[in-house]
């Protein structure tokens, strides 16, 4: 399957950015109704996978809250949820040290396992978090992102993504769950970061 059948490049249809954000953010990249339709259509796509598996959607803390939240309720089939934290950034670099937290009362053990994203940018923190989850026993370990940024510096043991809702070009991006320093997580369309 090449990228043009898993996910979708960003801003085919233009929204200005919000007055009230024009300080922060220099373009709007998806708007709410590109994420709303790219979400039923991943939720068909799992639903061909996962209907019959009761698998336990793995979100990734804070970043994809609101991305799995919407995934979730959209979602035709039964599946549980578990919760995750996983810390590696600091203001727009990453720190690359990944800690990560909340696995300690999941019981994983041969079960189907979606770790929900918000973005994969050098894949380290998915690279950790399937290392986890594989030694908490689960079945089978698969990914969807809200984003994956197109990076030379992704890490070389980074898993490839199964499901990616979009494609986004080398930028730092705010909203729809991303944050600047937990700032911006509110904004209901992904945008651009404006640099000061
Ligand atoms: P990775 O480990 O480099 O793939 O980065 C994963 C985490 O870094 C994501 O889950 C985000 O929380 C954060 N991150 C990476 N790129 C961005 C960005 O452009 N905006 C906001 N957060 C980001």
């Amino acid at each position: 399957m090449n990228k043009k059948d898993e996910g979708e490049g960003p801003n085919k249809h233009v929204m200005t950015v919000p007055h009230e954000w024009q300080h922060i953010v220099s373009q709007v990249l998806i708007t709410p109704s590109e994420i709303r339709k790219r979400i039923s259509e991943l939720a068909v796509q799992l639903s061909t996978v996962y209907s019959k598996q009761n698998p336990i959607l793995i979100i990734v803390l804070k970043g994809s809250f609101l991305f799995a939240s919407d995934l979730s309720r959209a979602l035709p089939f039964e599946h549980e949820v578990e919760f995750i934290k996983a810390k590696s950034y600091k203001g727009t670099d990453s720190t690359g040290i990944v800690k990560i937290s909340g696995l300690e009362s999941a019981n994983l053990t041969n079960r189907h396992v979606l770790v929900i994203e918000d973005i994969v940018d050098t894949g380290l923190t998915l690279h950790h978090v399937y290392d986890r989850l594989t030694e908490a026993g689960a079945a089978s370990v698969k990914c969807c992102t809200l984003l994956e940024k197109d990076t030379v510096r992704r890490h070389k043991d980074s898993p490839k993504p199964d499901y990616v809702a979009f494609y986004i070009p080398d930028k730092f991006v705010l909203g729809y769950g991303l944050d600047l320093d937990q700032r911006f997580r509110h904004l209901p369309f992904v945008g651009v970061y404006k640099q000061p």
